[in-house]
């Protein structure tokens, strides 16, 4: 068995990312860039919103690729590298390893510990496969190119993260993604889509009962306070998920309960009542529009599936 190597390429500028937040909390409206939500605590509360009944994507996706799961693996072909985006824990790549026999796995990720930690426990029960880690932060822009042979890949990207780019990162994302596809004759994405729906349940799944979300939300605060050295009290936001129809998405805030006073590096920022952090978008489509999107990104044969109540859609993309 091969140990498996770990590439780190994020280029890492602390000093510019706690300016960057700094910029964003000193705005008006403020804003928090979404990925400050996982620190250790985000990434368990997320963990726990994939299980909550309101929030039904991760649950739909997964039937949808249990249902459809032998026509799919058909699409994506055996003996390929499958790359992960996002990988995570490695968790619902997983699932398709042993149906899609890849040559490779590439787990990318800008968790570097978590990469490690997944790929170290999955080698032993795939000793065939050459398993691999590239750490960065592919939101910035995609390029694995030193990263992958010359072979086909099947890019894996489930989840419905698209939805937290905006529509033209979106696209500027897949073209990266069409562009190392055309690089390997023979490769495809694989890639799930939330899609849009009643306002009500959208309100719902960002908006939980028991508040699970609401806390994930609020963390955010205590994981920039441990950045910028700030002090803001997350108790003293309330929790905002809510559907913008118009936009056709949704949107989490954090919306100050009575007036605040928050230290920043430099500065100190005054929050009047009701005045709101923005800390999230997750856009929806309906799948003609993403479907529109992957061929205006240069995909040409495009498959769908969907739930019976059309909640959820997963792309093929080659
Ligand atoms: C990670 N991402 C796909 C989630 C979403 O639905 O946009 C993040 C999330 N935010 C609140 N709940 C879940």
């Amino acid at each position: 068995m091969t140990e498996p190597r770990i590439v780190d390429r994020l280029r890492r500028d602390p000093d510019a990312e706690r300016r960057a937040l700094a910029a964003g909390l000193t705005a008006t409206p403020a804003s928090i860039p979404p990925k400050y939500f996982y620190d250790a605590v985000g990434c368990a509360l997320y963990g726990a919103i994939c299980e909550l009944p309101e929030y039904y994507p991760t649950r739909t996706e997964r039937a949808i690729f249990a249902e459809h799961r032998a026509a799919i693996a058909g699409a994506l072909g055996r003996g390929r590298q499958f790359v992960d985006l996002g990988a995570g824990d490695c968790g619902k790549a997983l699932q398709w390893l042993p149906l899609v026999a890849p040559v490779r796995y590439v787990a990318v990720d800008f968790a570097g510990d978590a990469i490690g930690a997944a790929l170290a426990k999955l080698a032993p029960d795939f000793p065939g496969v050459e398993l691999a880690g590239v750490v960065t932060d592919f939101t910035r822009g995609l390029d694995l190119d030193a990263d992958l042979t010359a072979g086909p890949a099947t890019y894996f990207y489930p989840g419905s993260s698209i939805g937290n780019f905006t529509p033209s990162d979106a696209l500027a994302f897949l073209r990266d993604i069409r562009r190392h596809c055309a690089a390997r004759p023979g490769s495809g994405l694989l890639i799930g889509v939330d899609t849009k729906k009643d306002k009500a349940r959208l309100d719902a799944a960002y908006d939980d009962a028991v508040g699970v979300t609401a806390a994930f939300n609020r963390n955010v605060l205590a994981h920039v306070n441990r950045i910028l050295g700030s002090d803001f009290r997350p108790e003293a936001f309330a929790h905002r998920g809510f559907y913008a129809a118009d936009a056709g998405r949704v949107e989490m805030h954090l919306e100050a309960t009575a007036p605040q006073r928050v230290r920043l590096p430099g500065a100190t920022r005054t929050f009047a009542a009701g005045e709101r952090i923005h800390t999230e978008n997750s856009y929806k489509y309906a799948p003609s529009e993403f479907a529109a999107m992957l061929a205006a990104a240069g995909f040409a044969d495009v498959r769908c599936w969907q739930d019976a109540h059309g909640d959820f859609a997963v792309f093929h993309a080659a």
